[in-house]
């Protein structure tokens, strides 16, 4: 890919606290993408969208109670302008427990989309009016509350972009991943063959590659059941139109 063309993914992300992403964009996969030109990462500080002087980005919530509430202003000031930047609209996430669950269906979507724009709240929430006023997708990543979207906002960013075509070095290693086909990953060895006197099935020694592919395949369905039996659903059928 030459310099000047466009990467196949853009990801701008909106947060309060853009320095907690730097090393981690930068390493392993998600810095090779970026480095290869495939992924473009921004990092946008919703702050420098404040209108009043104290850049104030939170206020205490109308009502009375705890905590305090992201304001609409500079969140809609930030998004307004971010979006503009890139003549691809793409899609705008709004990190928040109360989303629809994140999983790998959502990031392989997300991996195609172009361009996304992630927003992370902080504080006890965001004003009701950016969840009416915006047009975006409520994703949560768990049934548990963080004290900011920018862990999730890195689960998204990681999950999505190591589907970007190209990004893996080899096509098939994203195809083997636990849920790609509805199922948990066989399980892996290397050297040595023996260890504690824990050892290497022999099949994957005996350089049977058809063996190796149906040894891995019941493996998988194996731990699936006995884990994750929710995700299992027809594999079962799947299995046996394979061998029959
Ligand atoms: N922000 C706080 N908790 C979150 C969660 N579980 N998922 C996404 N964003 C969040």
């Amino acid at each position: 890919m030459s310099p000047t063309d466009r990467p196949a993914l853009r990801i701008d992300i909106l947060t309060l606290f853009p320095e907690v992403f730097g090393p981690f964009l930068q390493t392993s996969i998600l810095g090779i993408a970026a480095r290869k030109g495939l992924v473009e990462y921004h990092l946008h500080n919703i702050r420098d969208y404040s209108p009043d002087k104290h850049q104030k980005v939170d206020d205490r919530p109308y009502g009375g109670g705890p905590g305090m509430v992201m304001r609409c202003e500079p969140v809609f000031r930030c998004y307004e302008a971010v979006r503009d930047m890139d003549e691809r609209a793409g899609r705008l996430l709004l990190l928040t427990p109360q989303g629809r669950q994140f999983d790998q269906a959502m990031a392989r979507d997300l991996s195609r989309s172009g361009r996304l724009i992630v927003l992370c709240g902080r504080y006890e929430g965001f004003d009701e009016r950016i969840r009416r006023g915006m047009p975006a997708e409520e994703v949560s990543i768990g049934d548990y509350v963080l004290s900011g979207g920018e862990p999730a906002a890195m689960v998204v960013a990681d999950a999505t972009v190591r589907l970007v075509p190209g990004v893996l070095g080899h096509e098939e290693s994203a195809q083997n991943d636990s849920f790609a086909d509805g199922l948990l990953e066989y399980p892996h060895y290397t050297r040595p063959a023996e260890f504690r006197r824990m050892k290497v099935p022999d099949v994957l020694l005996s350089g049977n590659h058809q063996e190796i592919e149906q040894w891995r395949r019941e493996q998988a369905v194996k731990r699936t059941r006995s884990r994750r039996s929710d995700l299992l659903g027809h594999e079962d059928e799947r299995m046996e139109s394979k061998n029959g």
